[in-house]
């Protein structure tokens, strides 16, 4: 059976951004592929975090997880901290790449413009997200599109190491979506939905109550034309509502645009809050269930067994292959 490996960052609330890119393409593949979901607790406090709310919302994902349709008998759900194995590649991996590479990443450009100082582990983030791949000789990726850049990575850091050491690491693919690998603001859609944007109406979070979502909606960017027509390059802020509507409802792009040709964004926007709220309402009630149950906590130790016995013995291949004494 193939593998697959993901994780999600126990930052802030999750967004529909994060649900639409990711989550919901891990519940897809959960019948068809060995599935590692991890909470990437260790990621997280590359920036400043405050250790209650760390604590809570690393629980509060793994809810969220089981929540979206992740079944426990079918996939390993844990956190990453509870593995030390991944600490323990990051560091080998570290030690077989490269400043230069580091330096050309994107998001840790973005994550450190206008900082006065930033941590070593913001710099160094992208090779622990290797060492999480590589650490389960993981075939697929599913990730959004802001993570391409750290798969490619991650393959190039693989294939040096293999060249060197010989066969170690399988090559992982990214598995990223046509459509819904990249969710706009709502605010603007010229940048991505992101966690960190202090304005809570440029997303919609997969926890909002419906009149929150319905205010979010209402007040999203479009355009001065009135016309529902999906055309990324000039109509950015209808074309990503489309792709929302389109995800969530299952309705192709062409559909929606006959539905609402001629009636303007007023209506297309009330329909599309009622498709977003009857998909995150049973995610909702499920979450609330699911935390009162208490079987969260025996998840994570149930799932930390299955990848520390899986990752431990790649680690130990893999500190062989660099000569290092293992008995
Ligand atoms: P994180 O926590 O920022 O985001 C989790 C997942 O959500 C996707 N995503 C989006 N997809 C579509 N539209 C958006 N606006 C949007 N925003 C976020 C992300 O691409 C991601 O798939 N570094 C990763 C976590 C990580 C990881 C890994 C992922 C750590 N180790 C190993 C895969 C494999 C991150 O910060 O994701």
């Amino acid at each position: 059976m193939k593998r697959v490996f993901s994780g999600v960052q126990p930052t802030s609330q999750i967004h529909i951004g994060n649900y639409i890119g990711a989550i919901k393409r891990f519940v897809e593949l959960q019948n068809d592929m060995d599935c590692f979901f991890c909470i990437v607790d260790l990621h997280s406090v590359t920036v400043p975090q405050d250790p209650k709310e760390l604590y809570e919302n690393s629980l509060q994902l793994a809810a969220l997880y089981m929540a979206v349709g992740l079944d426990p008998s079918k996939v390993t759900l844990f956190i990453q901290s509870h593995v030390p194995a991944h600490a323990e590649l990051s560091w080998l991996l570290q030690c077989n790449s490269y400043m230069g590479e580091l330096n050309r990443m994107t998001q840790f450009k973005e994550k450190s413009l206008g900082k006065d100082t930033v941590t070593t582990g913001l710099f160094t983030y992208p090779i622990l997200m290797a060492a999480d791949i590589l650490l389960y000789d993981t075939h697929y990726v599913p990730v959004g599109n802001d993570q391409k850049q750290h798969l490619e990575l991650c393959r190039d850091i693989a294939i040096r190491f293999n060249n060197k050491y010989g066969e170690s690491f399988v090559i992982p693919e990214p598995l990223i979506a046509k459509f819904g690998a990249r969710i706009m603001s709502l605010d603007d859609a010229t940048k991505k939905m992101s966690k960190s944007n202090e304005n809570k109406h440029s997303k919609i979070n997969l926890l909002d109550s419906p009149s929150k979502i319905k205010k979010s909606i209402m007040k999203a960017v479009t355009d001065s034309e009135s016309e529902v027509r999906f055309d990324v390059e000039n109509k950015p802020g209808v074309s990503n509502l489309m792709t929302i509507y389109n995800v969530l409802s299952g309705m192709s792009l062409d559909e929606i645009e006959g539905k609402y040709k001629g009636m303007g964004y007023g209506t297309f926007k009330k329909d599309l809050v009622e498709v977003v709220v009857s998909a995150l309402e049973p995610i909702q009630s499920r979450y609330e269930e699911i935390l009162k149950s208490g079987e969260v906590e025996k998840v994570l130790k149930e799932g930390s067994q299955r990848a520390n016995e899986v990752s431990n013995k790649i680690l130990d291949r893999v500190k062989k292959k660099m000569g290092f004494v293992t008995f």
